[in-house]
């Protein structure tokens, strides 16, 4: 009784922990995946519709600057995303970093149309 069941505890451990190692890596990839799915802003559909801070900049700030960079935040020191001004007022600085260095987002990218119509929004002057 006693050798059997040694065993089989014995061959059944391994096969526990590849499981649980399995396991943790779908259940990583997963969450790194639903990461990268979070909605980006979708630029203006419409042919000549201007890019403006309401149909594309603000979800775009919100979306992928805001986590470090609102007030309380990691960066919030360097630079704090609040409303329009807050863009307008730094705007050498997050040009630089977003489009000429491309350093910002930390961690992350923006999509080639995400660049592009940013890049028509400064141009534009930053219109609301
Ligand atoms: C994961 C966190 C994170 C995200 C997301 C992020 N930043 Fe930053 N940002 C930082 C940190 C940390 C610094 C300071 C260190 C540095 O400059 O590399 C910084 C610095 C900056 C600076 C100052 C650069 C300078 O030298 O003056 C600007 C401007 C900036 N970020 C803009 C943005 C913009 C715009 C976005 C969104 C498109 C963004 N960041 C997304 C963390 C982040």
């Amino acid at each position: 009784m006693q050798i059997k069941f040694k065993t089989a505890w014995r061959t059944q451990v391994p096969v526990y922990l590849a499981l649980t190692l399995i396991y943790l890596l779908l259940f990583s990839c997963s969450k790194r995946q639903a990461a990268e799915m979070v909605p980006t802003p979708a630029p203006p559909e419409e042919p000549g519709t201007s890019v403006t801070y309401n149909n594309f900049a603000k979800a775009l700030f919100q979306t992928k600057c805001a986590g470090c960079h609102s007030a309380g935040r990691g960066a919030a020191a360097v630079w704090t995303l609040n409303g329009l001004s807050s863009i307008t007022s730094n705007k050498t600085r997050i040009q630089q970093a977003v489009l000429v260095n491309k350093s910002m987002p930390m961690g992350g990218t923006l999509s080639a149309a995400e660049l592009k119509s940013l890049q028509e929004w400064f141009d534009n002057n930053m219109p609301e």
